[in-house]
């Protein structure tokens, strides 16, 4: 079956951020959050069964380098930030997986924080939006977003669309059985500036190749 499907995308190249980043308290305590990086690596893999060269540039997940992906991997939002910078003018398109940290430390403490009896408080900063900075360059380059809301999806999902200069948003439905971050399937609307499509719940392999489907679309 795979050496049937078409090399739709050969001499394309795409960008793709997955995973969590990891941003330091001191040198042995971190802020994170629960991606998998799954639904990232779905996409780089469907990328690649369809003859694209993908970059992935990875923050923290437990998986295996996808066959035929160069994998970058970085830790905090700023190496991802750098990484990405970096290299998305030579693309022809990047899609936004990772679940970037807000936040990050305001300090790194060089040495291991101590405990004492008071309760105590951690400065933190804002960190760059990787997305945000890539739409102000993007040029004729697709560009692909996620979002994950919990309330006014849609309205939240458009606005977000053009303040990142996304050429289409993939929105998790956190509120249903069977999506988000851990699993192994997704429920997921597509929202470009003119039409949302629900897709009905399905593997990230499935979801991915709707999303690949959609950035041809946008070529
Ligand atoms: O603003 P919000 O975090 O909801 O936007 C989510 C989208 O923006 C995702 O595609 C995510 O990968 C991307 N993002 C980013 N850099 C950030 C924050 C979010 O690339 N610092």
């Amino acid at each position: 079956l795979f050496s049937e499907k078409k090399k739709s995308l050969e001499g394309k190249r795409f960008l793709v951020t997955a995973g969590a980043t990891i941003e330091p308290i001191d040198p042995v305590r971190y802020i994170s959050n629960h991606s998998s990086g799954k639904m990232g690596y779905a996409i780089a893999e469907a990328l690649v069964q369809r003859g694209a060269e993908v970059t992935l540039v990875s923050g923290r997940t437990a998986l295996d380098k996808p066959e035929g992906v160069e994998r970058v991997d970085v830790l905090s939002a700023e190496e991802m930030y750098e990484a990405c910078v970096e290299r998305f003018q030579q693309m022809d398109g990047a899609v936004m997986c990772a679940a970037v940290a807000d936040y990050t430390p305001a300090v790194v403490a060089d040495e291991k924080l101590k405990k004492s009896d008071s309760d105590m408080s951690i400065a933190l900063k804002r960190t760059k939006d990787i997305a945000a900075a890539l739409g102000a360059q993007k040029g004729s380059r697709v560009l692909v977003g996620f979002a994950m809301e919990t309330q006014n999806e849609r309205e939240n999902a458009q606005s977000k669309l053009q303040r990142k200069n996304f050429d289409f948003i993939v929105l998790n439905s956190l509120r249903k059985e069977g999506a988000g971050f851990r699993g192994d399937t997704n429920i997921v609307s597509l929202i470009d500036s003119r039409e949302k499509v629900d897709l009905p719940l399905m593997s990230k392999s499935d979801v991915a190749e709707h999303i690949v489907d959609k950035i041809e679309s946008f070529l």
